[in-house]
C-alpha cells in the first residue's frame, strides 16, 4: 500500500525525516509513533504530496509521490492534525464541498453524506454551524469528511485528538470493521 524509500526532508538546516525506508502492506492499520517534532506530520504530508521530499521517494497505491501527485491524491483521504474544516458553513456544508470536489456522482452523495454523518455520530447537528460545535465535534466531521471518497488509504494525523473515550473507540472499531470487510472482498 506504501512504499518508502529512503526520504528526507530537510527544512533549511533543520532534517526532519532522515533517510527513511518503510513499507506498509495492504490492509495494514500502521501506527507512527514519535515525540513532538519528530518529523511525523512532515512525514505524512510528503505522502500526501503536500511537501516536496528534499531526497528520497514513496510509492503510495501505486502511484508516484513525486511524478503521479494527483492521482495519489484522488486514492487517499487525510485528516489534518490542524482542523481545516470552514467553520462558517454548516457540517453538511463542508461534506457536500468535500463530495463535490472529489467527483462523488450526484446519485450517491446524498447517502454518502449521510452515512458519514450517522459514523462519527454528527447527524443532528449536521445544519449547525461548525463554529458552533465542539472540538471533538469538529475532529469527528474531518474524519467524516476525511472517509467520504472511500480512499484506499486514510492518512490520520493524530487520529484521536480531541476525541472522548467512546468516540475514540467507534474509531477504532470503524478501521478494524473497514479492514474486515476490504479483506472478504
Ligand atoms: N514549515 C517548516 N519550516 C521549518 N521547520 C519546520 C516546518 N514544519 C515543521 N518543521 C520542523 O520539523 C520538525 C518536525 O516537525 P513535525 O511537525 O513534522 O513533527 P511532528 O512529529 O508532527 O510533531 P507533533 O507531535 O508536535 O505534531 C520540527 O522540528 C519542526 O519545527
Ligand atoms: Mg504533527
Amino acid at each position: 500500500m506504501i512504499k518508502i524509500n529512503k526520504l528526507s526532508k530537510i527544512y533549511e538546516k533543520l532534517t526532519a525525516v532522515d533517510n527513511l525506508t518503510l513499507e506498509i502492506q495492504d490492509n495494514e492499520i500502521f501506527g507512527l509513533l514519535g515525540p513532538n517534532g519528530a518529523g511525523k506530520t512532515t512525514l505524512i504530508h510528503m505522502l500526501a504530496t503536500l511537501l516536496k521530499p528534499t531526497s528520497g521517494n514513496a510509492i503510495v497505491n501505486g502511484f508516484d509521490i513525486t511524478k503521479e501527485s494527483s492521482k495519489v491524491r484522488a486514492s487517499i483521504g487525510i485528516v489534518f492534525q490542524v482542523p481545516s474544516s470552514d467553520d462558517l458553513l454548516t457540517g453538511y456544508e463542508n461534506l457536500k464541498i468535500h463530495a463535490y470536489l472529489y467527483g462523488i456522482s450526484p446519485d450517491i452523495r446524498e447517502k454518502r453524506i449521510s452515512d458519514a454523518l450517522e459514523l462519527v455520530g454528527l447527524t443532528e447537528r449536521k445544519n449547525d454551524q461548525v463554529k458552533k460545535y465542539s472540538g471533538g465535534m469538529r475532529r469527528r466531521l474531518e474524519i467524516a469528511r476525511g472517509l467520504i471518497h472511500n480512499p484506499k488509504v486514510l492518512f490520520l494525523d493524530e487520529p484521536t485528538l480531541g476525541l472522548d473515550p467512546s468516540s475514540r473507540e467507534t474509531m477504532g472499531n470503524t478501521s478494524k470493521n473497514s479492514l474486515k470487510k476490504k479483506k472478504c472482498q
